[in-house]
Formats: C-alpha cells, structure tokens, sequence
C-alpha cells in the first residue's frame, strides 16, 4: 500500500473535524465532499456565510491571546471576520481538531495566523515543515519514501534550530509516515571534512545538538546528498556513518537549499509530495495555490492523522 492510500485508511480510523477556511473555493469544496463520503474526516467549510455565532466569543479570546502584541479588542473582531483567523481560532477553542488552506491564500497568510495563534506543542521550540517524497526507486529512503526538511518555514534557521527541525523530521517520519527507523542526514556542501566553511561548522554543530536532543535516533552530518543517499559514495566519503548511504531524512541548511531541493527532485523524477507543517500544537496544514482536488483530500487526510 502506498502512503496515499494508507494515509487515508488510517485517517478512517478515526474520524476527526477539520475546517476548511477557504469554503468558497470551488477544489475545496470538490474535495470537502469527496473527503466525507469517502469518511476521511467531518470537513466544516468556511464559505460566504460561515456561522458567526461564536465570532464574539473568538474575538475575545483572541484579544486575550494577542494583546501584550498590541491587538486591541476592536482588531480582534476584524480578524475573526477573516476565516483564516476564524478557523485558526476554531482550531485554539477545540471547536476543530485541525485545519487545511493555500488554495488561495500564499504560505505566508496562512503560517503566520497559525505561529501567532495555534502556536507550538509543549516542548517544541519551532514549527518546520517536512516534504514527503515517494521515489519510483525503492532503493532510496524508506523503501523509496523520503522526508524532507525544512522546505517551507523557517528562511534561515541556527544550529540549535536546525537540530530541533531534524528531530521533528525524525518524528513526522515514524509517527506520520510509519517509517520504522528514520536515519537522518543533515545536508550540506561537504561530507565529513571535505571542505571548511562558516556554513559546514553550522551543519556540524546541528548535527552535534540534534543528538543531544534525541540520543536514540540515528542521524549524522555533515553529508553531501550523494553521500547520504548512495551506498556507494557513502562508502568512500563517510565510511561508518550509521546514517551514510541509507539517510530516508533529509535536513536541509535553510529554506534556500531546502525549496530549491524538494523542487528539484519535483521536477527532475518525483512528482508530486505530500507537505505538512511539523511542532504546531494542533495540525494545521497548508497547500499549494496550484493543487487538485485530490491533493486537498490527501492533505485533509495527513491532517487528521496527525491529529493522533
Ligand atoms: N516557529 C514558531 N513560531 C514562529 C516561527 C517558527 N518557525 N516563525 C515565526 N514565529 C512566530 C514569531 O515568534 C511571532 O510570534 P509573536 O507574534 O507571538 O511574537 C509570530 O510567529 C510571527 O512572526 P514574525 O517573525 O512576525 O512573522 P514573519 O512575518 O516573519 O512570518 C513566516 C513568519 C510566515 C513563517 C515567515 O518566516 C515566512 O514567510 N517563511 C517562508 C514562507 C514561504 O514563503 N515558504 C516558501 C514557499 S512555500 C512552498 O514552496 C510550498
């Protein structure tokens, strides 16, 4: 079974209520439909009339959240007027366990109501966003499956940063994508030494935090991506690596090499990818201003996965 497919018998398993804030939007609404009566997930779509009855509610909820950030109680009832916010508050209250936009809203408009509002889980230091790939050669990866991070979030991550975005690409991978050992290589231009930049000490120091942080899973760097993929360069550049060769996690340095990269592999051999945003304290997740139908009913589906 594919992840596709798994992804949407898992999320019939347990049927949780995801809002879709752009209901208006023809895709969305093809997708809500086919997401119900498939029993993927109890869809709300927040289109023209969407229930205000709780806008007063929200509104100040949201002023009590926002207010040591100047938003007034006046701002707080504009916001929730936009169904992004409502939705986002939805989300907050627990009146959705999670949410699903992009069709028409950027990545931008989307993420920063979500980081402000939804905010991080306990203990997690910043949402990232993990890009899962199925390759036609299943020599790569998990049996072909690749996750990629951080390809939409965060533009120029620290070390420590980067340490904590690979430990939650480790997670996505094992609790989203049932990869049963997730081995992690955080990337750069050079594999074990073999050049010396500002840049590489800040992959090695990643690497070294990122231990730290989750002593059980294997990871290592710095790693070309040919060392971390291919069994054979492994061999030469990074013998012993217990990542080298086999990496099904892929870190990337910043969101440059990171967008740059998934999109690469998009075009060059592995359409399509599944994105989902990892470290928010209830799933919300974002989509592609030019996905199908079928990419909404999928990310629906990741999203109330996660939802656990
Ligand atoms: N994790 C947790 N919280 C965060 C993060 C993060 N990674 N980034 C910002 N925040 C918080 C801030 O602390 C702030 O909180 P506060 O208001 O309570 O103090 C809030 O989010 C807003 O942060 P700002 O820095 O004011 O927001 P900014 O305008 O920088 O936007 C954003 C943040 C939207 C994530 C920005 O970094 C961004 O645009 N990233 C790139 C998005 C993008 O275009 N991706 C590529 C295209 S998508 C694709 O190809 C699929």
């Amino acid at each position: 079974m594919g992840f596709v497919e798994r992804i949407r018998e898992q999320a019939r398993r347990r049927v949780r209520r995801i809002v879709l804030p752009e209901g208006d939007e023809p895709r969305t609404r093809a997708a809500a439909e086919i997401a119900a009566r498939e029993g993927i997930a109890e869809l709300v779509l927040l289109d023209a009339a969407f229930r205000r009855d709780k806008a007063d509610e929200y509104a100040a909820a949201l002023y009590e959240l926002r207010k040591a950030k100047g938003v007034t109680p006046e701002k707080a009832r504009a916001l929730v007027a936009d169904p992004m916010y409502y939705g986002m508050m939805m989300v907050k209250q627990g009146d959705a366990d999670g949410l699903v936009s992009g069709a028409v809203h950027s990545t931008g408009d989307m993420l920063r109501p979500a980081l402000q509002i939804v905010r991080t889980r306990p203990g997690m230091k910043l949402v990232s966003s993990a890009m899962i790939l199925e390759s036609a050669n299943r020599e790569v990866g998990d049996d072909g499956l690749l996750v990629l991070s951080d390809c939409i979030v965060n533009p120029c991550p620290t070390a420590e940063e980067l340490a904590h975005i690979a430990v939650a690409a480790a997670e996505t991978a094992r609790g989203l994508c049932g990869v049963a050992e997730p081995r992690v290589a955080l990337l750069s231009f050079s594999t074990k030494g073999s050049a010396e930049h500002a840049l590489v000490d800040k992959v090695r120091q990643a690497t070294e935090l990122a231990h730290a942080l989750a002593p059980d899973v294997p990871l290592d760097g710095e790693l070309q991506l040919d060392a971390a993929l291919v069994p054979e360069v492994a061999a030469l550049k990074a013998p012993g690596s217990p990542v080298a060769g086999r990496a099904n996690v892929l870190v990337f340095p910043d969101l440059q090499s990171g967008n740059i990269g998934y999109k690469v592999a998009n075009r060059l051999g592995c359409p399509g990818g599944f994105a989902v945003l990892q470290g928010l304290a209830k799933p919300c997740n974002d989509l592609s201003r030019g996905c199908s139908v079928d990419d909404i009913v999928n990310t629906v589906a990741m999203t109330a996965v996660q939802c656990g």
